[in-house]
């Protein structure tokens, strides 16, 4: 496969505020290829913002490996930092009046990235109007933020962002303050902007519904990549419980959410999961046919160590294991078990 234009591995990210540490990537991985249109959901304060944050140079990783496009962003230095940030990524945010300045036009707001980044001219005119026109709102081209709708707005933010050429388009929360049906001609910007020049987009969500307008969703929990909902084509025979459900709630069958298993092979069990089975802290786990079978341990088990360590030795004794002899003497003589 071709090299990925994002890979994070084990990205941790720790915020210090005076004593306090902030833990808010906790080993995340994660894996983009060039052109993908991508959804990133979770619950408030579950990192997402600190993982686009990440991958735009905005916040320095503190520990993990995050390579973007080629640069190690744990190892660029301050000026090559602001070189990638001015360079290879574009921002949508949430609110339309920090994308754009407001006593400027449309078409001025698209040519000010390029102006700042010292390209001038007519040439900076023509692009800034071929953006509008990819966004289709030439005929908004001379009007000001407070003389656009919310969507105009950020269909003028996506321009924007696109203004010096960017590799990735990160987008957080692009349509947090829109309703649905102008949430969807975003959703449309995005795609056409994805198929028309390949751009690479990842979209930060609130959206229950994000997974019917990108071809993945990852769903972060804690800092952790823990599920991820892709598109597949099922025959109804073949489909399998998903993990939480999802395919159900979106009553469709082409959505499958799939468990995350990191690189040494952790994964999250889903909190509903836990809950119904109440499990904490240690799980039974066994390998049956093809299957894996994760149960919980009576709390009984876990509190009578004692009496299960009395059948490992009695097992061993009828072994004539000499060295677990040895120990069960040592046991008893320390008065461990009986
Ligand atoms: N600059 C910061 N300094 C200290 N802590 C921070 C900072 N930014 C975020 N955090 C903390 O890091 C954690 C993750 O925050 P983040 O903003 O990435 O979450 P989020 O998933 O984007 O949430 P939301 O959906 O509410 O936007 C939270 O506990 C948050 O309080
Ligand atoms: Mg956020």
């Amino acid at each position: 496969m071709a090299e990925p234009i994002i890979l994070c591995e084990n990205l941790v990210k720790i915020y210090k505020i005076q004593d306090v540490e902030v833990l808010a990537l906790q080993g995340l991985e994660l894996t983009v290829q060039r052109g993908e249109l991508m959804g990133i959901v979770g619950a408030s304060g579950s990192g997402k913002s600190t993982l686009m944050n990440v991958l735009g140079g905005l916040v320095r990783p503190s520990a993990g490996k995050t390579i973007v496009d080629g640069h190690d962003l744990l190892k660029l230095s301050d000026a090559q930092i602001n070189k990638y940030r001015r360079e290879k990524v574009g921002f949508v945010w949430q609110q339309g009046a920090r994308n754009l300045i407001p006593y400027l036009n449309a078409l001025e707001n698209v040519e000010m990235p390029m102006t700042l980044a010292g390209v001038h001219g007519r040439r900076t005119r023509q692009h800034a109007a071929e953006l509008l026109e990819m966004v289709q709102l030439s005929h908004r081209r001379h009007h000001k933020l407070g003389q656009m709708s919310g969507g105009e707005q950020q269909r003028v933010a996506i321009a924007v962002a696109l203004a010096n050429n960017p590799r990735i388009l990160l987008a957080d929360e692009p349509t947090g303050e829109l309703d649905s049906a102008t949430a969807l001609t975003i959703y449309e910007a995005f795609q056409a902007l994805n198929r028309e020049l390949g751009l690479t987009i990842l979209i930060v969500s609130h959206d229950p519904t994000i997974a019917r307008h990108v071809q993945r969703v990852m769903q972060i929990r804690d800092g952790k990549a823990a599920s991820e909902t892709v598109r597949r084509r099922r025959q109804p025979e073949t489909a399998t419980a998903t993990v939480t459900g999802a395919a159900s709630e979106h009553h469709d069958d082409h959505f499958e959410e799939l468990v995350v298993l990191d690189s040494v092979g952790r994964l999250q069990l889903p909190k509903q999961y836990r809950e119904a089975l109440n499990l904490h802290g240690r799980a039974r786990m066994e390998l049956v046919d093809n299957h894996l079978i994760i149960r919980p341990v009576p709390p009984e088990d876990l509190h009578q160590l004692p009496s299960e360590l009395r059948q490992q030795v009695e097992a061993a004794e009828e072994k004539e294991d000499g060295r677990l002899q040895q120990w069960l003497h040592k046991l008893r003589w320390k008065k461990v078990i009986e």
